[in-house]
């Protein structure tokens, strides 16, 4: 795909609801009593993924329009062990989260993925799932993963990892464990599962750097009204950030402070972003977003950072080159085990369009210059986040992007690349 350069972008938008709310909102509803009902539910290829494993497992998934979906419970032990391993495709997150809950049923469960879902960490679920009296296996750390519960008892599990799924994997499991389960993190990470599993009943008790849970006796959702998807608004925060002139409105985004620290990274890189029209939906904040270009400066985004803004970190690396002087990412490790290793990725592809970036061994340094980059050819290696980098890359470039892969956006974003067409004005 060509992206041609543009001069701004302008308007009023909303983007998709959130995938990683939308994943538990299926996920919970399955194993609640009743019927949930999502709305502004973020259709994806990832979330299509935790619908479909779900259907494997015998829950029957309403698709009442793209954006509603209604499950119909099956109580907290009601899932069906399949026969055939359960595909969760590209989504580490429906893997992740799933384990968690088949831990809790009746039965011995499979579940793989893509080539790039195979050759990405299981352990660091496999690992607590077995202190917890699970029966696990893996290929050598990487699915196929195989998990058997049966008299589970709760832990005190302190993350070795920043990471929202091991956390939530591990909630999860202590609804069906003796005891108390523990969670101890050593960074805030997202925490739309405790919000979610609070507003279907589930006791979370929470302080800071730490969350705790007893046995479940049931879940009740109802119904979930999902936020739009920070992480899908964040390319056009940083379109209208870099082009000069551009006024953007991006309307009901999700607000969660765990997810937002690309906004504070962009203001005091000198962004200019107004949120307005606060409110709750959920348990979550929402509002809206108001984006004017400006001129940036450079900036570090050091470890405790980065769970924030952990997906954004690919667009922070083109806004950082950008901006007037240089910027680090530092801690940021975990990139290395996404659906590409985005160190990798995002600092070969910035390179060939002209960007002064480096690699380091936790994260990368880019010399910035106000001024656009050149452009050129790059490639998202079926990476969503590498692709909608290249897409924003390409319009606030001089000469254009020629994007290779740029179909891989479906996994997070159907519909962006229209969505970004009718923003930008050439
Ligand atoms: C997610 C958590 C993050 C994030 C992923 C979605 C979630 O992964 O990168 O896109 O929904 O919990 P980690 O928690 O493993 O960092």
């Amino acid at each position: 795909m060509r992206i041609e350069p543009a001069a701004k972008v302008g308007g009023h938008i909303a983007v998709p609801g959130d995938k990683s709310i939308s994943h538990r909102a299926l996920l919970l509803g399955a194993i609640g009593d009743g019927e949930t009902h999502v709305g502004g539910f973020g259709r994806s290829a990832d979330t299509e993924s935790t619908m479909a494993a779900l259907r494997a497992l015998e829950v029957v998934v309403h698709e009442d329009e793209v954006d509603t979906v209604r499950v119909e419970g099956v109580g907290l032990r009601g899932l069906r062990a399949p026969a055939e391993p359960i595909d969760c495709g590209n989504s580490g997150t429906t893997l992740r989260l799933l384990a968690g809950i088949l831990v809790g049923q009746e039965g011995r469960f499979q579940l793989t993925g893509d080539e790039s879902l195979r050759r990405r960490p299981v352990d660091r679920v496999a690992e607590p799932l077995a202190q917890m009296g699970a029966r696990v296996e893996t290929a050598a750390g990487r699915p196929p993963l195989a998990v058997e519960g049966g008299g589970l008892r709760g832990i005190r599990y302190e993350l070795p990892v920043a990471s929202a799924q091991v956390k939530s994997c591990v909630l999860h499991a202590g609804l069906y464990a003796q005891g108390r389960t523990i969670v101890v993190e050593p960074l805030p990470t997202r925490d739309h599962t405790e919000i979610m599993l609070a507003a279907a009943g589930v006791r979370v008790a929470r302080r800071p750097g730490r969350v705790s849970l007893g046995p479940a006796e049931r879940l009740s959702l109802g119904a979930v009204d999902v936020p739009g998807d920070f992480s899908a608004a964040a390319p056009f925060v940083v379109a209208a950030t870099l082009l000069p002139g551009s006024e953007l409105t991006i309307h009901d985004v999700g607000l969660n402070p765990r997810r937002t620290g690309l906004l504070s990274v962009l203001e005091r890189m000198g962004a200019r972003i107004t949120l307005f029209h606060r409110r709750r939906s959920a348990g979550e904040p929402v509002g809206d977003l108001e984006v004017r270009s400006s001129e940036l400066v450079a900036t570090t985004v050091r470890a405790e950072e980065v769970p924030l803004l952990v997906d954004e970190l690919p667009l922070f690396a083109l806004a950082a080159a950008c901006a007037r002087g240089e910027s680090r990412v530092e801690g940021a490790r975990e990139l290395r085990v996404k659906e590409t290793d985005r160190i990798e990725t995002v600092t070969t592809s910035l390179r060939a369009l002209g960007i002064r970036i480096s690699a380091g061994d936790d994260g990368f340094g880019v010399r910035g210059v106000p001024t656009r980059p050149r452009g050129g050819g790059m490639r998202s290696d079926g990476d969503h986040r590498i692709a909608m980098l290249g897409a924003v890359a390409g319009l606030v470039s001089r000469e254009g992007v020629d994007l290779q892969g740029a179909e891989a956006v479906a996994v997070s974003f159907p519909g962006f690349f229209e969505l970004l067409d009718s923003v930008t004005q050439r």
